[in-house]
């Protein structure tokens, strides 16, 4: 409603076009609009640099992952045997590491790393690890500890192949071949000695049938023939456990554990009790949460049973999403006789890993 000056007269020239007295209340509109045009603009600008990032990165972490890749890292085989060449499927389960350069975020070593072993649920852990907001993961095994050739590129090569992380995000990387290669200790050890380490373990005669079916999944794709895991397993003039497999060595845990425990304290370590990360992964991803000094985020509501895979799989905020068809593998029927000898095999192995680690994970 216009109200009216002590006279009309005093009121300011309007526009020909406005009734006499309607120019005040115009302009000062025109005052409270530009004004609140410019408070919104700051309180945006404001927004932006303060809580823009982790919104940005909730974002990115909620809904970003795999959608907008800038670039990605292609597997650089290295110097592999065959063996390791027919194992190398690597981990097709990749949708993308977060390569998106947001304002206050920069590429940084790893704080923490998955070493192994492999088989035992390295993907899974990584994956689930990845769904907290303080984590950022590297999806692709990048091999640098273990492979000279990448070795040789230096600490520097490898910051820039991480991705994009906040100051209060950890950076990780799993590459299973951590835990076996002779060297790697020593140089993780090199980059950062109060590296905090994940190691999954699974029952020695599973990790050993997972290792074979690896194996055989990726000789069977490219046409080539192989032995059945009783063949592998057993060595046929003895009858007796083939040391030489390298997937029973991979599973002779306190071997490997002996040599990671000259260069770090336990205290470093978290074992991953790999049948529990497939029953209840929230469960040990607790423990992972505080081992790494994380707030607690990750639980129950984070997944879902999917009946058809038989494994637990991530509920994301658009998507549900599984673990690839190589993890989770149909398993052969392995003779009896066989997965006894198995089991006496690794009975003594396992008992010096417990008492090594202080965990008695039950293994039969
Ligand atoms: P199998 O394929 O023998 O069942 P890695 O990632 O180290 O290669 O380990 C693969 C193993 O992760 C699988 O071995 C599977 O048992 C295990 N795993 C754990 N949680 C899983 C999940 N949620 N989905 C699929 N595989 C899972």
């Amino acid at each position: 409603m216009y109200k009216r000056l002590a006279s009309d007269e005093d009121a300011p020239k309007a526009s020909p076009l406005l009734r006499p007295g309607e120019c005040c209340p115009y302009i000062t509109r025109i005052r409270l609009m530009t004004a609140l045009g410019i408070s919104l603009i700051t309180t945006i600008l404001l927004l932006v640099q303060c809580i823009g990032p982790s919104m940005l990165r909730t974002a990115d972490l909620l809904c970003c992952h795999g959608n907008q890749v800038l670039h990605t890292v292609q597997p650089n085989r290295g110097n592999l045997s065959q063996e390791d060449e027919d194992y190398a499927e690597y981990d097709e389960d990749l949708d993308g590491a977060t390569r998106i350069h947001y304002k206050h975020t920069k590429r940084r070593l790893p704080q923490a790393l998955i070493i192994g072993v492999r088989k035992a649920g390295t993907r899974a852990l990584l994956e689930f690890l990845n769904l907290h907001p303080n984590i950022q993961a590297e999806k692709k095994e990048m091999h640098f500890f273990d492979d000279d050739t990448k070795y040789v590129s230096g600490l520097e090569w490898y910051r820039k192949k991480m991705p994009y992380t906040y100051g209060d995000q950890i950076t990780i990387e799993k590459t299973p071949a951590y835990f076996v290669e002779e060297l790697v200790p020593e140089r993780i050890y090199k980059m950062n000695s109060s590296i905090r380490l994940l190691l999954v373990v699974r029952n020695p005669v599973e990790r050993t049938i997972s290792d074979y079916m690896q194996i055989h999944s990726s000789k069977l794709k490219k046409g080539k023939y192989h032995d059945t895991f009783e063949d592998i397993v057993i060595d046929r003039p003895t009858g007796t456990v083939n040391k030489n497999y390298k997937g029973i060595r991979r599973s002779i845990y306190h071997h490997h554990m002996e040599r990671w425990l000259h260069y770090f304290p336990l205290q470093q370590f978290h074992i991953v009790h790999g049948e529990r990360l497939v029953s209840t992964p929230w469960e040990e991803l607790v423990k992972v949460e505080t081992f790494l000094g994380l707030e607690h985020r990750l639980n129950h509501e984070n997944f879902y049973y999917n009946q058809t895979k038989g494994f637990y799989c991530m509920h994301l905020q658009s998507k549900e999403k599984c673990l690839a068809s190589s993890k989770g593998r149909q398993h052969p029927m392995v003779r009896t006789d066989v997965l006894l000898k198995l089991s006496d095999f690794f009975r003594p192995h396992n008992q010096k890993f417990y008492e090594m680690v202080g965990i008695d994970f039950g293994w039969e």
